[in-house]
């Protein structure tokens, strides 16, 4: 039985990152007029009341969104970034945050298709309210892997998919692995963007992720990461990261400016790291 919701996370400093990367990702996209698919295999709600009991219960937006919210910010992404979730707080007042659903939509074009998946009824309510209307969205309460699988390769091929586990279960670090291996097999053009945890010392699977992935020889594969604190031994989330396979060509540099500016915004401890895992071929 799942209890991950995200609402108790929203808009924290591991969102910014993922988010940032998504839109950057998208945007390189939207860079051609041909059409793209977007595809979510852990969508969540797509909206979050930074208000609600949930969030309010540990307010990780504080570390993340809240600190660049008011900011002057110079890059064009994180213009885009900020005016994405302006637009669902009109009034001028930080309450509510977009999830990659709503991210992605806000970028889309009529001619663009987005997937999302997610299993939890209550995050599908949600999400049916905000984005089921939209004929470009297609909502399927499905499992993310086998059902992201089952969408591959979809129509239109060029595209992204997000894999953004809650890695509730140990086994969601192999599946992931597994997962995208099988993906790209049947849609050898898809750009896969997957989120993992940097955690405490003894619980931090990262590494290994990354190793499976560098020896699974995949293209162009990147990691982009986030630590916005010192690794503790036994508990706790300092960090995150983005893992890229067939990274858009120039993004890692793009990636580069944008954290420049950002970071430094995120505590006197927050630091980044980009490292090319495999060449593109
Ligand atoms: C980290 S949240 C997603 C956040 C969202 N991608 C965003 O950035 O706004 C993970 C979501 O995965 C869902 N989930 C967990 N295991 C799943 C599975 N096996 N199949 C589909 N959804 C799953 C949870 O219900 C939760 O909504």
């Amino acid at each position: 039985m799942l209890s991950y919701r995200h609402s108790f996370h929203a808009g924290n400093h591991a969102d910014v990152l993922k988010h940032l990367v998504l839109l950057g990702v998208l945007k390189k996209l939207c860079a051609k007029d041909k059409a793209f698919s977007y595809l979510d295999s852990h969508s969540g709600a797509g909206m979050y009341d930074l208000l609600s009991s949930n969030a309010l219960v540990n307010a990780e937006h504080e570390s993340g969104i809240s600190r660049l919210w008011q900011q002057d910010l110079k890059h064009p992404l994180l213009q885009d970034y900020l005016a994405c979730v302006n637009s669902f707080n009109e009034d001028g007042r930080l309450r509510f945050y977009p999830g990659s659903p709503a991210f992605a939509l806000w970028l889309a074009r009529p001619q663009d298709r987005l997937q999302l998946l997610d299993l939890q009824p209550e995050e599908l309510g949600v999400l049916q309210y905000y984005l089921g209307r939209d004929e470009r969205v297609s909502i399927h309460q499905r499992d993310a892997f086998e059902g992201l699988l089952a969408l591959t390769p979809p129509e239109p091929r060029r595209g992204l998919a997000l894999i953004d586990p809650s890695f509730e279960q140990k086994e969601d670090y192999q599946r992931v692995v597994t997962t995208a291996q099988k993906v790209l097999r049947r849609w050898p053009v898809g750009i896969m963007a997957i989120w993992y945890p940097i955690l405490a010392a003894e619980r931090d699977r990262s590494p290994w992720l990354k190793g499976a992935l560098q020896r699974a020889k995949l293209n162009a594969v990147t990691s982009i990461e986030l630590r916005v604190a010192e690794q503790a031994q036994e508990f706790g989330m300092h960090g995150s990261g983005i893992l890229l396979i067939n990274t858009p060509w120039q993004f890692p540099g793009l990636m580069q400016e944008v954290l420049e500016e950002v970071v430094p915004l995120l505590g006197d401890k927050a630091s980044f790291e980009i490292e090319t895992l495999t060449e593109a071929e």
